[in-house]
């Protein structure tokens, strides 16, 4: 069922809760990857033209104690936000209490106010990570109308995503919420084919449940990375000291068995005797690694059978490197699959969150791909097709 999104409401003169994923990376106190508040932006500025009051919301890092709030509020966010507002965002440092509900009875039609870390509530009782009845109802009662644009955080049955909808008459989605059930729910549910998968990062036992799912659903799944070797292994190939999960091995085989031809596995692969930046590697194909030998990215072969294949594909959603990009020597193989994927016209391109989206961000190839997720752990599980509360919480069109 369609998810109601903002296009529907009419805000109005109401105050608007927001919940969005502002769990930034942070740098001596300033935000040092602001790609999620950017990506939210779109909502804000909508809900500002539609004259509503928009009150945003998010949680940054995890809290247990008092001790952990440090260095953890939101303030450096909102002025991060404003920044990219041109506009002031009042930030409130309370999550509840009489400031914050005088600051937003207070509110114009177009002004943005933020209010402090929502998982200051975890010190006492994590009653927002335990979705705190009391708490999801208070929050609830600041707004007339509930936006969820945390896609990041909807794998998070939280107070301030399900606990606030579950307590205020009308829920929908923001854009950015809106963009991801379109992107990564459409290729799993509903792909143009062929439909190919990339799965990669160091470990099988990461992506298990999406290795699984994806399976049944895509033409092809293409294996890479660290997790290639556990493949390999499961095999009976020497691997070397290549990267392996030795109590994966039996997980391993079964996937190769329910995989099939649908698995594919790289056939070569760049080899080293040292985990290094400046070792020297060779080619060698999956049969020939010698015993001190380790894999650290995928070989020639191997990208070129890869890429022929991609430019073949109608959808195409990757998650995790194919090797050691942070080392430019083993970065080769995911460039070369992010260079194609960002020369595919006619394809729907997805790249799940986490290492391989922000490398793609980084190396500017942010406009010629479909989708990059602002989930990590989100966007992991919705591949792996569970329900997501956040998602779930939201209203029906
Ligand atoms: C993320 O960065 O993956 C989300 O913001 C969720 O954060 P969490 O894993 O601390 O719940």
């Amino acid at each position: 069922m369609a998810k109601k999104t903002i296009r529907d409401l009419n805000v109005t003169g109401k105050t608007v809760l927001v919940r969005v994923d502002f769990n930034v990376p942070m740098k001596d106190g300033e935000v040092s990857d602001d790609n999620r508040i950017r990506q939210a932006l779109p909502t804000i500025n909508s809900l500002i033209e539609k004259n509503g009051k928009v009150v945003l919301f998010s949680h940054l890092g995890r809290i247990k104690e008092e001790a952990d709030k440090e260095g953890k509020s939101l303030k450096p966010v909102a002025e991060k936000l404003s920044e990219h507002l041109g506009r002031p965002v009042k930030f409130v440092p309370y999550t509840r209490g009489t400031e914050l509900e005088t600051a937003i009875a207070s509110m114009q039609v177009g002004d943005v106010l933020m209010f402090e870390n929502t998982r200051f509530e975890d010190i006492d009782g994590k009653k927002e990570s335990k979705n705190d009845p009391e708490l999801g109802k208070y929050w609830a009662s600041l707004g007339d109308v509930f936006v969820n644009d945390a896609f990041g955080t909807a794998h998070r049955e939280h107070a301030s995503n399900v606990g606030i909808a579950r307590n205020i008459d009308e829920v929908a989605a923001g854009l950015l919420l809106e963009k991801e059930i379109k992107f990564i729910g459409g290729a799993v549910e509903n792909p143009d084919r062929p439909f190919y998968a990339i799965l990669g990062g160091a470990k099988v036992s990461d992506k298990i449940g999406v290795i699984e799912n994806l399976l049944d659903k895509a033409d092809k799944v293409l294996i890479g990375g660290g997790m290639s070797y556990t493949f390999m292994k499961a095999q009976g190939y020497e691997i070397g000291t290549s990267l392996v999960e030795n109590d994966k091995l039996d997980l391993a085989k079964r996937l190769l068995e329910k995989g099939k031809d649908k698995l594919v596995l790289p056939v070569d692969f760049k080899l080293t005797k040292e985990f290094a930046e400046d070792a020297e590697y060779r080619l060698g194909r999956y049969d020939d690694f010698k015993p001190d030998e380790m894999g650290l990215d995928i070989g020639d072969e191997t990208l070129k059978r890869y890429q022929d294949m991609l430019k073949e594909a109608k959808t195409v959603v990757w998650n995790g490197p194919v090797g050691v990009f942070e080392f430019e020597k083993y970065a080769q193989g995911t460039l070369g699959i992010l260079e194609t994927l960002a020369s595919l016209k006619d394809t729907s391109t997805i790249l799940g969150g986490g290492d391989s989206a922000a490398a793609a961000i980084s190396l500017g190839y942010e406009d010629a791909i479909t989708h990059i997720s602002t989930g990590g752990g989100a966007s992991l599980e919705y591949l792996e097709g569970k329900s997501l509360p956040g998602i779930d919480a939201v209203d029906d069109k």
